[in-house]
């Protein structure tokens, strides 16, 4: 499983990637579960904790997607808000980096247990310094949508491993930066 893989507007989920993947179920509810790469689900609970003991609270709402459920996505979204609006905010089924089981969308809570709009940057900024010890990075940073093709998700997180999300999160970079780095300077990426 290559965990730096890069999913984006340019390049697809390769069509064999899955055969290396194993997905987990990480269970929100008794009735609802969310589908994560096993390594990402087991950080995901670790990173969990942490923020839980810090008073920040987060539950995993949306991780791996089948191409189905992202043409499903897609379709909705469409219909919702047209296509001009999709083609922005959500990647066209096949590019999208939840197809690898690698990204989690999160929900944030207040200490009331009333869940945080998405827009509400601040509240979200909480738990950003805590992601790369867990191997996980903010995957569409705000300001870099000329970079990672997407504007600002502060709900999104991608898990590439500790090495990397170390030197995205030290250096300020996007994944797109990181990879571009490692092959100019021929680095092992994990
Ligand atoms: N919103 C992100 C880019 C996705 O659809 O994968
Ligand atoms: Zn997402």
């Amino acid at each position: 499983m290559n965990k730096t893989i890069l999913v984006n507007r340019d390049n697809p989920v390769p069509s064999d990637y899955l055969n290396s993947v194993e997905i987990v179920l990480i269970e929100v509810t008794e009735d609802y579960s969310v589908p994560l790469e096993k390594e990402a689900a087991e950080k995901y609970l670790q990173l969990k904790q942490r923020l839980d003991s810090l008073g920040i609270h987060v539950e995993a709402l949306s991780g791996f997607r089948t191409q189905e459920t992202q043409e499903r996505i897609w379709r909705d979204s469409v219909a919702a808000h047209g296509e001009q609006h999709t083609r922005r905010y959500v990647a066209k089924p096949g590019y999208s980096e939840h197809q690898t089981g690698l990204a989690l969308d999160l929900t944030l809570y207040d200490a009331r247990g009333n869940m945080v709009a998405e827009d509400d940057i601040e509240a979200h900024a909480r738990f950003f310094p805590y992601l790369h010890t867990f191997g996980f990075i903010l995957r569409y940073p705000a300001g870099k949508e000329g970079v990672t093709g997407y504007p600002f998700e502060p709900w999104h997180i991608r898990y590439v491993g500790e090495k990397a999300a170390a030197a995205i999160y030290k250096n300020g970079w996007t994944l797109e930066e990181y990879v571009s780095h490692v092959r100019e300077n021929d680095e092992d990426p994990q």
